[in-house]
């Protein structure tokens, strides 16, 4: 495909920003900006911001996440972050001025004001459409979905979960529930300063949930070795934390996912719902990939639930594949 005929899919996300071309994504950034205060000037955007995260003078350097579970929290360095990703693709030579057709995800049932702000920033650097993340990962995983059976999609994110039943291009119900990734990391936090008075920070937080978590207790018990910091003395301290520990301390938050999972198939047209519990509900995004998620989730809604192939890239991969759809879709897509 040539540059000047450039369709992208963008999956703009509370943790990574991922862009697909020709239904394959072809980068992948953290959506997260560092700005020096004094200068008001963007200084690195995405691995190399995140790389600056709490080890640089906050006075100084504002290292943040441009979304809040999942809806724009930053307007401006979204714009910004959208600008200098696109033209790492198109490498350099102004790009976004032949404004690429765009394709840019939103979380399902978001506020119109926070539609029309990734609506806005998108349409800076291109010709730029919407579409909601459960709809364009149903299509990047391959679902079905323009046939009149029910489809159900679980999509558990950084910054938000949500799940939806889908049939013939459109969600007949769904749910978007604002907590994420994020909040099982901070769960582990409190979990710890809780139980041994130490501190320790989100990302630390993060990689013992990737490196030993669990959904659901593992027949082999993993564990790993950390440092915090002791509440009252300030001092570092060595803790090891073991995979039951931390299936303890992200329950309640999985709970209330689960939920909302249910909440929707409650609200499914009995027809549908019994397509779903022969097909089962597709569970995807980074946090399909705590260990044991999808067995605790069969458990739990009593519906069979499986990992998709591509957890991570399928929103961005759908997105890209919605262009040729938009006809078809735009009908049931929420207008402005
Ligand atoms: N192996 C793993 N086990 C548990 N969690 C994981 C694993 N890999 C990634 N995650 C979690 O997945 C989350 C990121 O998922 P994803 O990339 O789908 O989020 P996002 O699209 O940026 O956010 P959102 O869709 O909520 O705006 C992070 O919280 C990360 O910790
Ligand atoms: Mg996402």
């Amino acid at each position: 495909m040539g540059i000047f005929s450039k369709e992208l899919g963008i999956d703009l996300g509370t943790m990574f920003t991922r862009i697909a071309e020709a239904g394959a994504v072809i980068l992948e950034e953290p959506s997260i900006v560092a700005v020096d205060l004094e200068a008001q000037k963007m200084v690195e955007i995405g691995r190399a911001a995140q790389n600056m995260l709490g080890r640089v003078d906050e006075d100084h350097i504002q290292v943040t996440r441009v979304l809040r579970h999942g809806v724009v929290a930053y307007y401006e360095y979204t714009q910004i972050l959208l600008s200098q990703l696109l033209e790492r693709i198109g490498g350099g030579f102004g790009f976004i001025k032949l404004r690429p057709k765009i394709m840019i995800t939103h979380p399902y049932g978001i506020t119109s004001v926070e539609r029309r702000a990734v609506h806005e920033a998108a349409l800076d650097v291109g010709d730029a459409q919407l579409i909601p993340q459960p709809l364009a990962a149903a299509l990047g995983v391959d679902l079905p979905i323009g046939t009149p059976s029910g489809n159900m999609i679980v999509l558990l994110g950084g910054g938000c979960s949500q799940a939806a039943v889908i049939a013939m291009h459109d969600i007949v119900s769904a749910e978007t529930l604002r907590l994420g990734g994020l909040d099982l990391d901070e769960a582990i936090v409190t979990y710890v300063r809780r139980k041994y008075g130490l501190i320790i920070g989100l990302p630390t937080a993060e990689q013992v949930k990737i490196r030993i978590g669990a959904a659901v207790p593992q027949d082999q018990e993993l564990s790993i070795d950390i440092q915090g910091q002791d509440q009252v003395s300030g001092l570092p301290k060595p803790l090891t934390l073991t995979t039951g520990e931390i299936v303890e301390a992200v329950e309640d938050t999985l709970d209330q996912i689960f939920e909302t999972v249910r909440r929707v198939l409650e609200k499914t047209p009995p027809e549908l719902a019994s397509d779903i519990i022969d097909r089962g509900i597709a569970l995807c995004g980074g946090g399909a990939l705590l260990r044991g998620m999808e067995k605790l989730m069969t458990q739990k809604l009593g519906v069979p639930t499986y990992l998709v192939d591509n957890p991570l890239t399928c929103v961005a991969e759908g997105a890209c594949r919605a262009q040729d759809l938009y006809k078809l879709l735009q009908r049931n897509l929420p207008q402005f």
